[in-house]
C-alpha cells in the first residue's frame, strides 16, 4: 500500500512556499538531509524562490544535494542539471557550502561515472537494506512518464540492480547518468514535483490508474517502500484530479 499524499497549490510560487514549508519540517527532525535533486524545467521555480526568499532561513550547512540524474554533457552545457542548479541556486546562495555539493559529472565517461556515483552514494548515504537511502528524492514527471532518466522504452532498468546506470534519452539519444528505480523506492520520502496543463493528464495517470500503467510508464512505479510518497502540483497539473 502506497503511503501518498497529493498537495496542490494555486501557482508555483505558493507550491514553492508549500515545499520549502516541508524541507524545513524535515530539518526539525533529521540532523542532515541528503536531497536527489531533479533536473529539467520544473525545479527552477524552487531555486528561484529560494535564491529570493531563503538565503537565511534554511540552514543550508544541513542540506547535501545530489542529483537524481544528468545528462552526458559539461556543466557549462545548457542540458546539464548540475549547470542549472548552479545558475539558478548556488551562484545565488553563498551559504551552501561547495562540499555540500556531489554532482555527477556530466563531462566524464559516462560508464565510469555510473560506477563512480554509485559508489559516491554508497559511501556518502546511509544504507537500508544494502541499498542507498536519500532522506529526499526530488522528482520530475515527464509528459512521456518517465522520470530521473528512465524512459518508457526502458521499463526493465527500473529494477536494475545497480545503484546507477547509463540510459539514453529515447528522441535525442543523448546519454544520461540515473539512479535506478530501487534507490527512488528507497527514499524516506519521494516528491513530485509537476506544473503546468502539460503535466496533467500524466498526473492524472500516475495518480489514479497506477496499477494500469505500471508496465508503461517508469513513474508509475514510483512507490516508497518503507516511505512516503507527496505530489506537490500547481491547479494546472492537477487540473484532471
Ligand atoms: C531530467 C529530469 C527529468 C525531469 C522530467 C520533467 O534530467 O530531464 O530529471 O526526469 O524531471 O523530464 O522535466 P521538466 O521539469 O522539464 O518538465
Amino acid at each position: 500500500m502506497i503511503k501518498e499524499e497529493v498537495k496542490i497549490y494555486p501557482d508555483t510560487t505558493a507550491l514553492s512556499e508549500g515545499f520549502t514549508a516541508f524541507i524545513q519540517k524535515l530539518l526539525s527532525v533529521y540532523p542532515r538531509i541528503n536531497i536527489a535533486l531533479s533536473g529539467g524545467t520544473t525545479p527552477k521555480v524552487v531555486f528561484d524562490y529560494w535564491a529570493e526568499n531563503c538565503k537565511d532561513s534554511i540552514d543550508w550547512s544541513r542540506l547535501f544535494f545530489f542529483w537524481g540524474d544528468e545528462r552526458c554533457v559539461p556543466p557549462e552545457n545548457v542540458m546539464n542539471n548540475y549547470g542549472m542548479t548552479k545558475d539558478h541556486l548556488f551562484d545565488k546562495i553563498p551559504a551552501i557550502p561547495q562540499n555540500n555539493v556531489y554532482r555527477i559529472h556530466g563531462e566524464n565517461e559516462p560508464e565510469e561515472e555510473a560506477d563512480w556515483y554509485s559508489k559516491i552514494l554508497s559511501a556518502k548515504l546511509m544504507q537500508r537494506l544494502d541499498i542507498p537511502s536519500f532522506e529526499i528524492v526530488m522528482l520530475g514527471v515527464g509528459d512521456n512518464g518517465h522520470t530521473v532518466s528512465i524512459f518508457p522504452n526502458q521499463m526493465s532498468l527500473w529494477d536494475s540492480k545497480e545503484i546507477c546506470l547509463l540510459t539514453e534519452h529515447p528522441e535525442s539519444k543523448m546519454k544520461r547518468v540515473t539512479i535506478s528505480g530501487r534507490v527512488v523506492n528507497n527514499a524516506q520520502y519521494v516528491v513530485i514535483l509537476a506544473t503546468g496543463k502539460n503535466k496533467a493528464e500524466m498526473v492524472r495517470n500516475i495518480i489514479e490508474k497506477r496499477e494500469q500503467f505500471f508496465d508503461k510508464y517508469p513513474a508509475a512505479r514510483v512507490n516508497p517502500k518503507k516511505g512516503y510518497l507527496y505530489w506537490f502540483l500547481d491547479n494546472e497539473a492537477a487540473s484532471l484530479l
